[in-house]
């Protein structure tokens, strides 16, 4: 049995030492940004849930905050967010996610306080001068004193009073913040409060956990439906942010690890999608807890889902039943300072479970806590790899927001978990560029990262255009259905170009012309007797096309951007792989890609 569970989950390992992250390419619109959280890093926040815990203690009279800490002041960034977001422009980020802290605009039920609300419109004015788009997270973790006395989101009859918040903040800061979160981490909030007991209330009841994750579910749904139809709604993204930390089997060959881990990951990962793929709610916990309902509405309730990626969780299972299992640590896997491992590739494989539900994917969070900062550099070019690895796999993902700007209040690790970007000194409230920082900064603003450009991605159907070839015939790309298509974008003055060619000759048009696969250059905008002496030099034999103003080119990349570029599409006409400049490893993707193409029945 658990030799079949390993085989149906394999684990991916990849060589990093055959892994060139240089050859990284991203849309021009994809989202750089920051996260952050009010309670981590405003300061002064003094009305919420947080602030009463932070100020209680255990039955051994223990703070509930490693090392008694506070949040305090904080890194005042609710004062220095204008220099804050100087920081944001230095890294190369354009966009800024935050969450807005209810116990400072709504301090006591049904009282608004204006100048909280023009705060963070402020806030998001200073951004967009800046060229960094606002992204508001409506609930992250906190809420006013007066909503935790009445229950919160124990109660189903409180969620309205979310809403009533929600809806208030929305309608004043819709017109300049186009992205939305609704709320962040429903499962990390529900196994640390009501679960594990180390954030508020610090409840253990696995009955009342589920109760809790499905008022939040709920409260997303009915939320979502409510500001898509109100102040302009429909022409904003809403989506909810689900963290996915996987549960996995600590010895691949015990079943009892798989039992436990799989129970494990099905309450904190698989019931929350389910739930919004399907519409049940389907939450067990054997011997603890078990509660179902339907929420048909859940289904298409958000406009792009949200995730976070830290890691996954290694579970050994113990026969106690007072203590059914612990998690372990392997040594071949780097630890960070959190009790978690750098695990890329389990980002890339969440980044393909989440997928499943068919909207575009921000990845809202992702980051490292490094105190000595030797680790931060190698987490962000493997984390980003991994992401990059899935973007070009097509799943759809639109930006990425590293946690976090600066080091901040790490909930129940008070201080001591330095995951900023940005050092702080918490006297002097002066930010300092960590060096391992740097590499995140490299990758944005990497000449050429944007190189890439496509205005078609992987999965659409291919523009149909007639092509004049060099020899006087004429192909019309729909008529071609039933045969695998290269288009290869080239010029005579192109370098890269002429690398490529005489490959795609050989392994591409030698190989395949005479099954079902035609392969044609497109020239960028040259006269036929230059095109034809170019043909003769690179010694190619497979057809060459013409391309007056570009104008085939710009159905499928911007005009001004590169050639050496192929596009191949399937016997239906559907892209399904995409190439930049001359890469000897994408090239021979592209001819695995085409092999299995050719092996397929239309
Ligand atoms: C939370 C953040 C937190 C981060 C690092 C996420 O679960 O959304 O608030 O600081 O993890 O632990």
């Amino acid at each position: 049995m658990s030799a079949y569970l390993s085989y149906k989950h394999p684990e991916i390992k990849w060589d990093w030492e055959k892994i060139n992250i240089e050859s990284m390419y991203f849309p021009r619109d994809f989202a750089w940004g920051t996260a952050t959280s009010a309670h981590q890093v405003e300061g002064g926040n003094n009305n919420n849930n947080w602030y009463q815990w932070e100020h209680s203690f255990d039955e051994n009279g223990k703070s509930r905050i490693h090392n008694n800490e506070k949040s305090g002041a904080s890194v005042d960034h609710w004062n220095n967010y204008p220099n804050d977001i100087r920081l944001m422009k230095d890294l190369g980020t354009n966009h800024y996610r935050f969450s807005i802290e209810w116990s400072r605009v709504e301090p006591s039920r049904g009282t608004i306080d204006q100048t909280t609300l023009e705060h963070y419109r402020a806030l998001c004015t200073e951004l967009i001068k800046n060229d960094i788009t606002p992204v508001a997270t409506l609930h992250h973790f906190s809420h006013p004193i007066w909503f935790e006395e009445m229950g919160a989101f124990e109660k189903k009859e409180n969620i309205q009073y979310f809403i009533s918040f929600s809806d208030t903040v929305f309608k004043f800061l819709n017109d300049i913040v186009p992205i939305w979160c609704t709320i962040n981490e429903p499962a990390v909030f529900v196994s640390q409060g009501y679960f594990n007991g180390v954030f508020p209330p610090g409840k253990k009841d696995p009955k009342l956990a589920a109760i809790v994750l499905g008022n939040l579910l709920d409260a997303h749904v009915e939320l979502y439906r409510h500001l898509k139809s109100t102040h302009d709604g429909k022409n904003s993204k809403i989506g909810i942010v689900k963290n996915i930390f996987q549960f996995e089997p600590y010895q691949r060959w015990n079943i009892m690890d798989w039992a436990v881990s799989s129970m494990l990951d099905s309450v904190f990962n698989s019931c929350i999608i389910n739930y919004f793929r399907t519409g049940n709610f389907d939450f067990h916990l054997p011997l603890q807890a078990k509660l179902s309902f339907q929420n048909t509405s859940a289904i298409s309730s958000m406009d792009f889902i949200g995730l976070n990626y830290y890691s996954h969780y290694l579970v050994q299972a113990k026969p106690d039943t007072r203590e059914p299992f612990i998690f372990r640590k392997r040594s071949n896997e780097i630890q960070t300072d959190m009790d978690y491992s750098i695990y890329p590739e389990g980002f890339y494989r969440a980044l393909h479970t989440i997928k499943i539900l068919k909207v575009p994917i921000y990845v809202t969070e992702n980051g490292i806590a490094d105190k000595d900062d030797s680790r931060r550099s190698l987490f962000i070019n493997r984390y980003l790899y991994a992401m990059y690895k899935a973007f070009r796999e097509g799943v759809d993902i639109k930006g990425y927001f590293y946690w976090t700007l600066m080091d901040n209040f790490e909930w129940a690790e008070g201080y001591d978990k330095k995951f900023g970007l940005y050092s702080v000194d918490l006297e002097s409230q002066t930010r300092t560029l960590r060096e391992g920082s740097i590499a995140l900064k490299n990758i944005i603003n990497r000449p050429g990262v944007y190189e890439r450009d496509f205005l078609v991605k992987i999965g659409d159907p291919s523009p149909d255009i007639t092509l004049d070839l060099v020899s006087g015939e004429q192909i019309q790309l729909n008529k071609l259905r039933g045969k695998v298509v290269v288009l290869q974008f080239t010029a005579s003055w192109c370098s890269v170009c002429r690398i490529e060619m005489p490959h795609l000759e050989k392994d591409v048009w030698q190989r395949f012309k005479n099954k079902d696969l035609m392969l044609i250059g497109i020239d960028r905008d040259e006269p036929i007797e230059v095109v034809k002496k170019f043909k003769k030099e690179m010694k190619v034999t497979y057809p060459i096309a013409l391309d007056p103003g570009a104008e085939h080119f710009s159905k499928f990349a911007p005009k001004e951007a590169g050639v050496t570029r192929n596009v191949v599409i399937d016997k239906n006409g559907k892209i399904v792989f995409l190439t930049r400049l001359f890469d000897e490893q994408e090239h021979r993707q592209m001819i695995n890609v085409i092999e299995k193409l050719l092996d397929e029945k239309v």
